[in-house]
């Protein structure tokens, strides 16, 4: 038999107890921020029907899934939880209050090419409201999603977000390419979203492929890359007739900004439009100032979703914020802790005959919440207060045969040095 490879598949991770330190003290700053909001949070199988992801517009994400057939299945591991937070609403649709707020954290898989902060597993805090269709709800994520990198001990300058509304561009085309072909939006947009990575000429390439998705004329593919030269809401309104809603949805998204005192921190940019295929409105993605990184966290509003599941719509917006670029972000401005592992109490006990005494005080000290290890077999003092102190354990408990036989331990402080004689 050969030998059982000791690495994880390429692309996963494994967490030893520094990495899942630091993973629980980055989690716990998302859940700290997510209750500020008052997001309930849910979660949902890593598994799903493969039909829940595989949609048709040529997303990325449904090429790297992770997928299987069991027992006449077709299965697999989730690459987002957006779906999955989806169909959950819509099981239950009639009985949940509305506008509901609801946070998840969750491993998520994807077979992607890996880059410095993209690995096939990640994890992502996403928080999404379901059922208000006006931008106070976007404002109110993006609130929290700032209030998250302040928490985390960024400053203020360290990472902007990137705003743009596809309604904007779907208002600015539905005059000429859309007015025929409304279905060619969404494929539009994960085109454009290339851009990027491709640059523009390529994507006018890939618009006007005449075995494409979307089959644009030459003249209007340079137009639709033109507008995503747009840097300001101004030029933005020359596109667009005087009462677009999708041009007073994002002034007041950006007033509604101001409030949360993050106005300084937020740009508009008409390149923004998101890989997923059913982003339907505003959309935003938070990127590191210095601009070494791919993104931090990405959202927007996804009103169509629902219908494309075989619902009645219901308007929906949220976000995804990885665990993977902003460790990285962190790391680089020396703002990642180093957390030790904590232990309170370490009971030496000298032989067999001590160790009922030791357990009994460790149940007694594990009641008051102490973090309690009791040396396991049999060892040497020097060994045991050598390994104690490596530990960084506050106290070491000395339960020898003559103490015991009085009813007391030998407690030393292990920062002071400290030594006293405690009752058991
Ligand atoms: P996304 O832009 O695909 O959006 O992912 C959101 C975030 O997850 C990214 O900005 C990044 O931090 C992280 N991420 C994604 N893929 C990887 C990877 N391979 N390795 C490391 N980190 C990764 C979504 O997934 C949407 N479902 C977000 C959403 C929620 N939209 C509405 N609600």
């Amino acid at each position: 038999m050969s030998k059982t490879s000791l690495q994880p598949p390429r692309g996963t991770r494994d967490f030893y107890p520094d990495d899942y330190r630091q993973r629980e003290w980055l989690f716990g700053h998302f859940r700290r921020v997510a209750h500020r909001f008052a997001f309930e949070e849910v979660d949902a199988p890593m598994v799903e029907h493969a039909e829940l992801f595989t949609r048709k517009a040529g997303e990325e994400i449904v090429d790297q899934l992770y997928h299987f057939e069991l027992h006449d299945r077709h299965l697999a591991l989730r690459p987002e939880m957006t779906p999955s937070i989806a169909r959950m609403v819509i099981a239950r649709a009639g009985g949940l209050r509305m506008p509901l707020r609801w946070f998840t954290i969750t491993q998520n898989w994807r077979y992607e090419r890996m880059t410095r902060g993209r690995k096939r597993e990640h994890f992502q805090w996403n928080m999404d409201i379901w059922g208000e269709p006006g931008v106070a709800a976007e404002a109110e994520l993006v609130g929290a999603l700032f209030e998250a990198l302040d928490a985390l001990g960024l400053a203020r300058g360290d990472a902007r977000l990137r705003v743009n509304s596809r309604a904007l561009l779907e208002e600015s085309l539905r005059r000429s390419v859309l007015r025929q072909r409304p279905e060619v939006f969404e494929p539009l947009c994960v085109v454009i979203d290339k851009i990027d990575k491709i640059g523009a000429e390529a994507v006018v390439e890939l618009l006007v492929d005449p075995t494409g998705p979307v089959r644009l004329e030459s003249a209007q593919a340079r137009d639709v890359v033109d507008m995503l030269r747009i840097t300001s809401l101004d030029d933005a309104a020359r596109h667009l007739p005087d009462d677009s809603p999708a041009l007073a949805d994002l002034r007041r998204f950006f007033e509604l900004l101001e409030a949360y005192d993050v106005r300084d921190r937020v740009v508009f940019d008409a390149s923004v439009v998101r890989g997923l295929a059913y982003y339907t409105g505003i959309v935003f993605e938070a990127f590191d100032s210095a601009g070494t990184l791919r993104s931090i966290c990405g959202g927007g509003r996804y009103d169509r979703l629902a219908q494309t599941l075989g619902a009645r719509p219901i308007p929906a917006v949220g976000f995804g914020f990885g665990d993977m670029v902003i460790a990285e972000l962190l790391s680089d401005k020396g703002l990642l802790p180093d957390l030790p592992r904590v232990v309170d109490d370490v009971l030496f006990p000298f032989g067999e005959a001590e160790r009922p005494s030791a357990i009994r005080l460790a149940r007694r000290l594990r009641e008051r919440d102490h973090r309690v290890e009791i040396v396991l077999g049999n060892a040497k003092l020097k060994r045991v207060m050598a390994d104690a102190d490596r530990l960084g354990a506050a106290r070491i408990w000395l339960l020898g045969p003559d103490e015991v036989s009085r009813g007391v331990a030998k407690v030393r402080d292990l920062a002071s040095g400290e030594e006293s004689e405690e009752t058991l």
